[in-house]
């Protein structure tokens, strides 16, 4: 694309700056549009509106590309670790093997909560949704941690910033115990992230607890995939809710409350139930012709996506991840992964889904996976949200660190009643 583009607005011509990224589509930059022209721009759902620049993740959603930091995610999830990728997309290069050691310490010697924090469950109904006690105790984390809420301080943002990729495993276990009635396990400090996480979530005060390394390595590598992924919904609510200058904490807890939703990070929950629903192999084409049929409202869930037109290419990670965990598992046969791999089948050769391009995304196994592993469907989300917490704490501090922030304030094409008189009670039939 050329260097500037022209718009022609009752009948005068106007040019606009085309500002060019490391790789991916130009970009004309609108923002003087309506100084000079007095017209805004319409984009619902953001189609095509870049919101902010960004150097932490990359999409290239038709060849089924997803880098953070120019890494591949294969290579990140097949040869590195969780902790790895958060020093990586916080701090914006892999660690030296000094800043491994001091970034692992760091994170796991501030995995306990304060202790205050524990009472703050009990104020629940245990068949609260665990993803509505998530959203209220991230956001609690700003009334005990308020020596970390001065945006302005680089420490503090970093304090507070540590801190959520520390205690996310810890609120998220807690709310996990919480939920099925069982005592609270605090952290262990010689357990890996993973480890520790599903210790806290699967141990027992009256047995030993050993946690398989192949369901650690599955664990870590769901975070891994999960961790971010540019500016999608709950990514920009963390950005929108931080740019009136918000504290962390209240930002992420705001994150929370928007990947809660279906068409987001509550797709694993209802891709799950949908299989489970399902049920049998035969039951797939009358399934899939409630899909097509538009009446219905019926989607597949864990299919399609916003920006991947190919196949997601963390669904493909999760997919060979699955069959590890069911060997380590001793799983032989499981129906609902007979159930998943056939609608997969059916969809990828059904022109509904060719033309379009609807492709299994990420959550269409994870759900299998984290069901192995031992968690109920209502904690899936949560499991999302702890591992996407370190990619808002990236996109917020990165946010926070560009001089040209300012506060989000998206416009609107009015179309409501103008202005009219008001009418009194008497008159109004
Ligand atoms: N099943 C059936 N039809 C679908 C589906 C689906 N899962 N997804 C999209 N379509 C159809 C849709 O009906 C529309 O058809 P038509 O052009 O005939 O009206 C067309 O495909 C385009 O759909 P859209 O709703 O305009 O696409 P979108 O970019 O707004 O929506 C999406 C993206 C992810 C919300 C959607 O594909 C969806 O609802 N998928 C199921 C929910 C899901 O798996 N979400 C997880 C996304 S990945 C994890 C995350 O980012 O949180």
């Amino acid at each position: 694309m050329a260097d500037t583009a022209k718009l022609e607005i009752a009948g005068k011509e106007h040019e606009f700056p085309v500002l060019k990224g490391t790789i991916g589509p130009d970009v004309v930059d609108i923002s003087k549009l309506y100084a000079e022209t007095g017209a805004f721009t319409f984009d619902p759902g953001f189609t095509s509106t870049a919101a902010c620049k960004s150097t932490i993740t990359y999409i290239d959603g038709d060849a089924g590309v997803l880098l953070y930091r120019g890494y591949p995610i294969e290579q990140l999830a097949t040869d590195g670790d969780f902790l790895e990728t958060c020093y990586l997309l916080y701090y914006g290069e892999l660690p030296s093997a000094t800043q491994r050691k001091k970034f692992v310490h760091d994170i796991t010697h501030h995995t306990m909560i304060h202790e205050q924090m524990v009472l703050f469950f009990r104020g629940f109904r245990r068949d609260a949704h665990p993803m509505a006690v998530m959203v209220a105790m991230v956001g609690a984390l700003s009334a005990f941690y308020h020596d970390s809420t001065d945006i302005g301080d680089p420490r503090q943002r970093e304090i507070a910033s540590h801190r959520m990729i520390a205690k996310l495993p810890t609120i998220a276990a807690m709310t996990y115990k919480y939920h099925v009635g069982q005592p609270f396990v605090y952290p262990r400090n010689n357990l890996s992230y993973a480890e520790n996480f599903l210790h806290m979530c699967f141990a027992v005060p009256c047995e030993d607890y050993v946690v398989n390394p192949v369901l650690a390595k599955a664990m870590d590598r769901i975070f891994t995939l999960h961790a971010d992924h540019e500016q999608n919904a709950s990514t920009s609510t963390v950005r929108l809710a931080g740019s009136s200058g918000a504290n962390p904490f209240a930002c992420i807890a705001a994150g929370i409350a928007c990947l809660w939703g279906p068409a987001h990070g509550g797709a694993n929950e209802a891709a799950l139930k949908m299989l489970e629903e399902i049920g049998t192999v035969d039951k797939i084409p009358a399934f899939i012709e409630k899909v097509k049929d538009k009446t219905s409202n019926v989607r597949l869930m864990g299919f399609g996506h916003r920006v991947y037109k190919n196949y997601d290419p963390r669904a493909k990670i999760l997919q060979a991840s699955a069959h590890e965990v069911f060997d380590a598992l001793g799983i032989k046969d499981d129906p609902l992964l007979d159930v998943a791999r056939e609608l997969e089948r059916i969809a990828l050769s059904d022109p509904y889904f060719i033309d379009r391009k609807l492709y299994p995304n990420v959550d269409f196994y994870s759900g299998i996976i984290l069901r192995a592993l031992g968690f109920p469907t209502s904690m899936f989300t949560v499991l999302f949200a702890l591992a996407r917490t370190v990619g808002w704490i990236s996109q917020w501090k990165e946010m926070i660190e560009d001089p040209s922030q300012r506060i989000g304030r998206p416009r609107q094409l009015y179309v409501g009643p103008a202005e009219r008189k008001y009418k009194p009670m008497s008159e109004r039939g």
